[in-house]
């Protein structure tokens, strides 16, 4: 999604602007921009694509500078060309934003009639011509800012120059977050503080409905109605070290890798190592008191809720509501007394996802969030946060961050279990010490498959259709295995309950469709072999993924098959996920694709 950032400083700051657009790259985007007052006049600089050529541009028409804004810009209205690139200037006002503007056409409509040229086909460019208007009007930067306001509807952050008024970026959010940083006779902003990092860790988060002032020594906000307001500054624990990719060849890569050691330091927080029980939840969500329990998210962090769902159900004996998010904020539904929501999300800053978790809370339910970037906005709005501790994820396709979350789901699952009196010590014990394996054994899997998982990618890249199919907690794994694969390869995938493969998937079989079978060896082990069966009875070709125990026990040497160590069920998802990532991500690199940001994709979806 689009990132903004900002520099009122005390030297020049182009090159800063663009170091900090780059801290923002994980999020994807498809073209960039600068615009800085120079010499009394705005200017900017624009390109198509990566960074890379915005940076080139720059070497070869430098803008000097002291105060500028800059964009990442994902496109939403218009495509992803230099002329739609932010900063959109007009008459000496230039605007970057993130969001949607949804009354833009009735707005352009009514500009165009006065008289407007619009140059782009974008949505943010009606913002720059409104404050134009307002400025031909006669007010000042101030007026015209708070009377433009009033006019957007939609999500948006905007971080706006106004050419007459040399010293001030005025900002404003509702929605997409934005952060100010405070500098030593400097200000910044920026989409969120790992922009921000190198250049400062005091920052101010701006809240929905504010606007404001930002000058070298101050920083003025405004609620909507144009009262002043202060809202706290505080210390952001963003790292200014850019995270690297070591000696791998993408972050994907290295981030599925790194999967021990996170869901390692995740479950330090969860479990009590020593005595091998579930740390006590009480002080966060008294799970003991609660009738029953909604998650929501998207994506991959919805499947690692669905995942969770069959723990909460089984360990805790709670019934689950979960939906996505962009439906679930939607569909009206009537919230149960007395139930506590989770809200799922690696960026914490997902729009769906934070528009469900004040529908939960405005209807008076006990929020958590689950969440990797405790600073977010799904954090900070949250009753109580559950951090994942997965550390900083680059790749756009989630990884780490989905195992940290089953691992937090699955220790918050027995831990309300145990509150609600539904698992014995001896179970709680069992079960803790099968986490605390986890991380062995998952070095163990990524040291021993890899050999297997590149033949195996090599003949999947080939194919243009993929089938997965699983049962229990092996569904939406088999869905999230889908995912990983069409997000970075764009072979067409799907997920399936192996149970529903007769009434719909299995009309695609053929020699052309591969199709993955999860299967560890549990309660549903057998049935899962059936459906086996019937796709290998059919001329289709079966990768099947089991452990040990499934592998002797169904002695179908014919097929390809992954075999894993036997691990207890509720450790099985995040053990199996590792096969299904390096396919994925084998066969993307097979493919040539840009593994770490897939076309279209973004890492932060701030916008519905
Ligand atoms: C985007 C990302 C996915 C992520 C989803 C939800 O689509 O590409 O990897 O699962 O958003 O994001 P969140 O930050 O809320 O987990």
């Amino acid at each position: 999604m689009c990132g903004i950032v900002g520099i009122v400083g005390g030297h020049p700051v182009s090159q800063r602007l663009l170091d900090a657009l780059k801290r923002l790259e994980y999020r994807g985007y498809d073209s960039a921009g600068v615009a800085t007052i120079s010499g009394g006049t705005l200017e900017r600089r624009r390109a198509q694509g990566k960074l890379i050529n915005l940076e080139m541009r720059l070497k070869e028409l430098p803008l000097d500078g002291i105060i500028g804004i800059g964009h990442t810009r994902w496109a939403t209205h218009g495509a992803p060309t230099e002329r739609n690139a932010h900063p959109h200037i007009v008459d000496g006002v230039a605007v970057v934003h993130n969001g949607i503007i949804e009354n833009f056409a009735e707005l352009k409509a009514e500009l165009e009639e006065t008289g407007a040229d619009f140059e782009t086909s974008t949505d943010s460019e009606v913002v720059a011509h409104l404050l134009a208007k307002y400025r031909r009007d006669g007010m000042s930067g101030h007026g015209a800012m708070q009377k433009m306001l009033k006019r957007l509807r939609g999500a948006f952050s905007l971080a706006i120059i106004f050419q007459d008024e040399p010293s001030t970026i005025t900002v404003a959010r509702n929605g997409p977050p934005l952060v100010i940083g405070h500098g030593d006779g400097e200000m910044f902003l920026g989409s969120d503080p790992i922009s921000l990092a190198p250049l400062t860790n005091e920052v101010t988060y701006l809240i929905d409905g504010d606007w404001g002032l930002v000058s070298r020594t101050e920083v003025m906000i405004f609620d909507s109605e144009g009262n002043p307001v202060t809202r706290p500054r505080c210390a952001s624990m963003a790292l200014a070290d850019r995270v690297t990719k070591g000696d791998y060849a993408h972050f994907m890569e290295k981030e599925i890798h790194e999967q021990p050691q996170v869901v390692a330091r995740a479950l330090t927080h969860y479990v009590d190592i020593a005595g091998r029980r579930v740390a006590p939840l009480s002080a966060r969500m008294d799970f003991a008191n609660v009738s029953s329990l909604v998650i929501s998210a998207c994506g991959t962090a919805y499947l690692a809720g669905l995942i969770g769902r069959y723990w909460f159900e089984r360990y805790a004996r709670l019934s689950v509501e979960i939906d996505v998010a962009s439906e679930f904020r939607y569909r009206d539904i009537p919230l149960p007394p007395h139930a506590a929501a989770l809200f799922v999300s690696q960026s914490g800053e997902t729009a769906d996802t934070l528009a469900s978790l004040r529908y939960c809370k405005g209807n008076g339910l006990k929020v958590g969030a689950v969440v990797n970037t405790t600073e977010s906005t799904i954090a900070r709005e949250a009753d109580a946060i559950f951090p994942i501790f997965a550390g900083p994820e680059i790749g756009v396709a989630s990884t780490k961050a989905f195992t940290c979350q089953l691992t937090v789901l699955a220790a918050l699952a027995l831990g309300a279990g145990k509150a609600r009196g539904r698992i014995c010590e001896d179970e709680e014990r069992q079960l803790v010490t099968s986490l605390i394996e986890m991380p062995r054994i998952m070095r163990q899997v990524l040291e021993n498959i890899q050999p297997k998982i590149q033949l195996l990618s090599r003949e999947l890249s080939e194919f243009s259709h993929v089938l997965y199919l699983g049962r229990g907690t092996s569904f939406p794994l088999a869905m999230e295995g889908a995912l990983k694969l069409k997000e970075i390869s764009y072979i067409n995938a799907g997920g399936y309950a192996a149970g529903e493969l007769k009434h719909g998937p299995i009309a695609l079989v053929d020699e052309n469709v591969p199709v993955i079978i999860i299967a560890p060896h549990d309660r549903f082990f057998d049935k899962t072999v059936s459906n086996m069966q019937e796709v290998a009875a059919r001329g289709g070709r079966v990768v099947f993924i089991t452990d040990e125990r499934g592998a002797a026990s169904s002695k179908l040497d014919t097929l390809q098959t992954i075999v894993l160590p036997d691990v207890e069920e509720i450790v099985a998802p995040m053990i199996f996920s590792l096969p299904l990532q390096l396919l994925a991500y084998h066969a993307a690199v097979f493919k040539g694709t840009d593994v770490d940001q897939p076309r279209n994709l973004a890492k932060s979806v701030t916008v519905e």
